[in-house]
């Protein structure tokens, strides 16, 4: 069976959790093998990463000490997990991949997309998913939706509203941009976003 990199994008309570382990639930139902993993993370190495780059006591990190760390994680993540687990026919659904460096540091943080999208490419060495879903909230909804959950705010989520809008712009040009990426409205419920996805991924199996 052929292997197929999915990916879920988002600002930060547009609710991927929910969506990821409903795809996952799914395609097993399917007899697919399936591999969840999350960015930055889903490696020994890049879990490490995650935890210089969430951490709040680390307020002095420069935007592009962040995106090569973000970069670092995700060429581990690239070679040690997700390239084999395609070899072997496998179905990867990555919670975040590189269109979140795109909006977040590219567009949020100022670094520029079309540098953060070379610097995306050599990161992965050319491998892209082969579709990518955006889930799609209004900054205010997100945050209703963080607060009802009661978790701490990381160092990324801690950087205020104004940067949520500029993510959220972000990924609405990098799907602009390009067809793999798939806009879904997210504040529906949950079910009639999951068959959206649904009927999405049924042409790709
Ligand atoms: P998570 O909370 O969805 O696991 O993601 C961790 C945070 O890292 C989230 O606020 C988004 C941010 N992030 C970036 O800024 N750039 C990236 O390339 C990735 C993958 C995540």
């Amino acid at each position: 069976m052929k292997g197929i990199f999915i990916t879920f994008e988002g600002i930060d309570g547009c609710g991927k959790s929910t969506q990821t382990a409903l795809c996952r639930e799914w395609l097993e139902s399917l007899g697919r093998d399936v591999l969840m993993v999350r960015e930055p993370g889903g490696t020994k190495i890049g879990e490490r990463i995650r935890e210089l780059l969430l951490d709040k006591k680390n307020s002095s990190m420069a935007p592009m000490t962040e995106l090569f760390l973000f970069e670092a994680a995700r060429a581990q993540i690239v070679e040690e997990t997700i390239k084999p687990a395609l070899a072997e026919g496998k179905v990867i659904i990555c919670d975040r991949f590189f269109d979140s460096s795109y909006a977040y540091q590219g567009c949020a943080r100022g670094l520029g997309p079309e540098m953060v999208s070379r610097l995306n490419m050599d990161a992965t060495g050319g491998l892209a998913p082969d579709i990518t879903f955006f889930l799609d909230i209004s900054v205010a909804d997100a945050i209703r939706r963080r607060n009802s959950r009661g978790e701490e705010k990381d160092r990324i989520e801690s950087a205020g509203d104004d940067f949520q809008e500029k993510v959220r712009a972000g990924f609405v040009r990098a799907a602009s941009e390009d067809k793999r990426i798939v806009t879904i409205d997210a504040a529906a419920a949950p079910e009639i976003i999951f068959g959206q996805i649904k009927e999405k991924l049924e042409t790709l199996l």
